[in-house]
């Protein structure tokens, strides 16, 4: 498909740059590998907060059991577009209104993050005169070695907090304790990922007994890391598979919700250089665009792989050879760094590049408003 990608977007007009473009099809194509690779272990919801945009996330939900929203607008956003979904409801902070949306808008599950939260919930339960399905989100403590991102601090209840939420279940008759959520940390590889899920379950199991719950829910969280070093490289879906069904048990529902290793690598942002100069014996090219559309790298601190193609080449453009090139935007910040030092062969003003690895946590999270530069344009093969 990257064939494709390069050719569409060589063809796009400079009037439709910068560009997003999703490969939709190859997206639901990868989507359904991972959903078989884990055919006997977990079922797979879409956090949808790695991109909820309306073609990609058909896409994805073609291939997977439900949706996790974690806002009441992504809750209204996704079921607008999908009627049908199962959704599960998460995420810190839930206003009134959010709650009773839940409850409005038919969220299968919904993640509570406080006791305070459960008691509003049951109010909202109550008010709507719907019931609802509980997954109690609990924050384990430990060493998150390796994780690109810890969801210490305020997510979730610790295993003292938790426990003040039985005495609220237990008079609350619209509310149902269907087992508990975790997610506690993001950008783990298989071993790190399985050996935190393991202590997820080594801790939920008596838990979910003593409080009682039959049939138990455990939703183990997302967080498989991607390699933005490597572009071409996948979370090994298959190992995981694998080290998950031994660690299922019979009559238990096992759940998880990734979002960046879904999407990521079907979505690329398309620009074309602008400007190429040498300041301080650095060579910068500054791009149409930048991280207001492309927030990703100054978040992540990382260099967004790319590819150049090249554009016309007028014999007075100007241009580097043979020579390490930071990538910058249109930002009037120092900030605004797509790519550090990156050596490339020759890079001229008009040739497009193509940032791969754009499809999760790109545009939704970017700070599109800053200097009121135009916005991408949107394309899906
Ligand atoms: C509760 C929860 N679930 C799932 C995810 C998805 O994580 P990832 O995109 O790393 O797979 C996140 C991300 O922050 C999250 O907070």
């Amino acid at each position: 498909m990257a064939v494709g990608v390069d050719g569409f977007s060589a063809g796009l007009g400079e009037e439709r740059l910068p560009a997003y473009v999703y490969d939709v099809s190859g997206l639901g194509e990868y989507v359904r590998e991972i959903v078989a690779a884990l055919a006997d272990g977990p079922e797979v919801f879409y956090a949808a907060k790695a991109n909820a945009d309306a073609p990609v996330l058909r896409a994805v939900a073609a291939e997977v059991a439900g949706i996790e929203v974690a806002s009441g607008g992504e809750l209204e956003h996704v079921r607008r577009l999908l009627p049908d979904a199962r959704i599960a409801f998460g995420g810190p902070g839930k206003t009134d209104r959010e709650l009773r949306l839940a409850a409005r808008l038919k969220a299968e599950r919904v993640h509570v993050e406080s006791p305070y939260e459960l008691r509003r919930l049951a109010e909202a339960a109550e008010g709507e005169g719907r019931d609802l399905d509980v997954l109690l989100r609990v924050n384990l403590a430990g060493d998150r070695a390796g994780a690109a991102l810890a969801m210490s601090g305020p997510f979730g209840m610790d295993p003292g907090l938790i426990a003040d939420c039985l005495p609220i279940l237990a008079a609350a008759p619209r509310l149902r304790l269907r087992g508990v959520h975790a997610h506690l940390a993001s950008g783990l590889d298989v071993p790190a990922l399985v050996a935190q899920q393991r202590e997820i379950l080594d801790w939920a199991r008596p838990w979910l007994a003593r409080a009682g719950v039959t049939l138990p829910e455990i939703n183990l969280g997302g967080g498989m890391a991607v390699d933005y070093a490597r572009p071409e490289a996948r979370f090994d879906w298959a190992a995981y598979g694998k080290a998950l069904s031994s660690l299922a048990l019979p009559g238990e529902t096992l759940r998880v919700e990734p979002g960046r290793a879904l999407t990521v690598h079907h979505g690329w942002y398309v620009t074309d250089v602008l400007d190429v100069k040498t300041a301080h014996g650095r060579a910068y090219a500054v791009v149409r665009g930048g991280t207001h559309h492309l927030r990703t790298p100054a978040t992540k601190n990382h260099d967004q792989p790319f590819r150049v193609l090249p554009g016309p080449r007028h014999a007075d453009a100007p241009s580097v050879r043979d020579t390490a090139v930071t990538l910058v935007g249109q930002l009037c910040t120092p900030k605004d760094v797509l790519a550090r030092d990156i050596p490339l062969p020759r890079l001229s003003v008009g040739d497009r590049v193509v940032f791969a690895m754009a499809g999760a946590y790109a545009w939704n999270i970017s700070h599109h408003s800053f200097l009121m530069h135009p916005e991408p344009s949107f394309h899906y093969l």
